[in-house]
């Protein structure tokens, strides 16, 4: 099992250049699904869930080609299968956004209940519930589910109850080659959707924004595949923003173009620290002495994310006073606190609710990376501490972030990755 040795104290500084966005890249490779022909993919991040939807696609019959410089050629000359192997539906929780793209495609869809971090029940009643809207019989037993269209997707008006990221991408994979419209209200507002919706344009679909959570899509009998940027991943911006700000560096961030600097920028401006951005960068420099952030609620876009709840608990664990974050969208997601009190934070767990006391100083410890962004708030809490911490299970860690040792140690931390 790989581990990450870190010794603390270093100034993260200098530049990185910001890898594309995860949570874009993997709706979009499943989207390659509904595209015939050759879909080219820019920017994209190597990362452990990326490997494992080119798996997923190789198993359905396509032909992933890995280019060099972040490129991956995605080619679908026709589907060989339309199931999805449990192994492979257990590697990640984004395996869930074949469901639409596979039934889109071949009428038809069979895969188990997805892998992906434990965050605490994580339920499909909103996606399955829109697709038999859309005239998909979905039978679910012994945690898989089965799903048929007897007579085609059809196009529908859907209201979702919550703006569901994975429930709204799959929706809109099933619409795009449904017959007739498709108007998804109250759809998630994140980037990363906005990214989808962008390549599906690219490839022929048609859909209209209306407002800011109505999506409009009137359904096509043939998408192509096209050339595609992905965008920059804000979680990871946050991520190494956070490294520079808790080791009092200053960082420029590179490749960050239309990304909304501001939508994270906040709140590293409230802990006191100085950040500006242009079109293509981003520049932090961390305050002399982080100051507290009384109250971060995870929200749905653009509120907070609750992606950056654990890497900024771990900053403000180092921040002057006291901050309190409630976790509005997940039952189970503060199972990092546990490492970070063991490496010397002060923080209490209330149900949904985590009070943070900054104190001055972190210390390295032994620890265990409980989920993705869990285990990145090891990983800062790391930098900031006296003395080494070792972090085990980072395959978590491997999943949302390209080479993350390689790239914190051209910033200037002291890392080290040991098998
Ligand atoms: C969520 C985050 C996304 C983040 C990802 C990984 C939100 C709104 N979504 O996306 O930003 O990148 O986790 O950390 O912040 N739910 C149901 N029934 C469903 C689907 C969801 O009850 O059918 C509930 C979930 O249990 C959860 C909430 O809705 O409480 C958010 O779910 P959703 O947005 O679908 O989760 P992800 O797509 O995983």
């Amino acid at each position: 099992m790989n581990r990450l040795i870190i010794k603390g104290g270093n100034r993260i500084g200098g530049e990185i250049k910001l890898q594309g966005a995860k949570n874009s890249i993997l709706p979009i490779m499943s989207a390659t699904v509904l595209a015939k022909g050759e879909t080219i993919l820019k920017n994209c991040p190597e990362l452990s869930d990326v490997y494992a939807a080119g798996r997923i696609l190789t198993h359905l019959g396509c032909r992933v080609r890995k280019e060099k410089d972040g490129v991956l050629s995605i080619s679908n000359n026709g589907l060989d299968k339309c199931s999805i192997p449990d192994k492979l539906m257990c590697e990640m929780r984004s395996s869930i956004i074949f469901l639409g793209a596979v039934l889109g495609e071949c009428g038809e869809c069979s895969l188990c209940f997805p892998g992906g971090c434990q965050l605490g029940p994580r339920p499909l009643d909103i996606h399955l519930s829109a697709l038999r809207k859309m005239g998909v019989n979905v039978v679910e037993e012994h945690g898989c589910i089965k799903c048929r269209t007897p007579h085609g997707i059809k196009g529908s008006n859907i209201m979702l109850p919550f703006p569901s990221v994975g429930a709204t991408e799959n929706i809109i994979l099933a619409a795009v080659r449904a017959s007739g419209d498709t108007e998804i209200r109250n759809a998630a507002r994140e980037p990363e959707i906005h990214d989808l919706l962008s390549y599906l344009r690219a490839c022929g679909a048609k859909i209209e924004c209306a407002g800011e959570s109505t999506i409009h899509i009137s359904g096509v009998s043939s998408l192509h595949g096209c050339e595609h940027s992905i965008m920059p991943d804000r979680i990871a911006a946050a991520t190494y923003m956070a490294a520079s700000a808790v080791t009092d560096g200053a960082l420029r961030l590179t490749n960050t173009g239309g990304l909304d600097a501001d939508s994270f920028s906040v709140f590293f401006e409230q802990m006191g620290c100085s950040v500006y951005h242009d079109q293509e960068s981003i520049y932090i420099k961390s305050g002399k002495k982080l100051k507290a952030i009384k109250s971060l609620k995870t929200m749905p876009y653009p509120g907070f994310p609750t992606d950056m709840q654990a890497i900024m608990m771990a900053v403000l664990s180092r921040a002057e006073g006291t901050s309190v974050f409630e976790e509005n969208i997940f039952e189970s997601r503060y199972k990092h606190v546990d490492a970070l009190n063991k490496m010397g934070a002060d923080i209490k767990v209330y149900g949904k609710i985590a009070v943070v006391e900054g104190v001055n100083r972190l210390y390295g410890a032994d620890v265990r990376a409980t989920d993705l962004r869990g285990g990145a708030s090891m990983v800062l809490a790391a930098l900031s501490a006296e003395g080494t911490t070792t972090i085990s299970d980072i395959n978590h860690i491997d999943r949302g972030y390209e080479k993350i040792d390689v790239i914190l140690s051209s910033a200037g931390a002291e890392i080290e990755r040991k098998s």
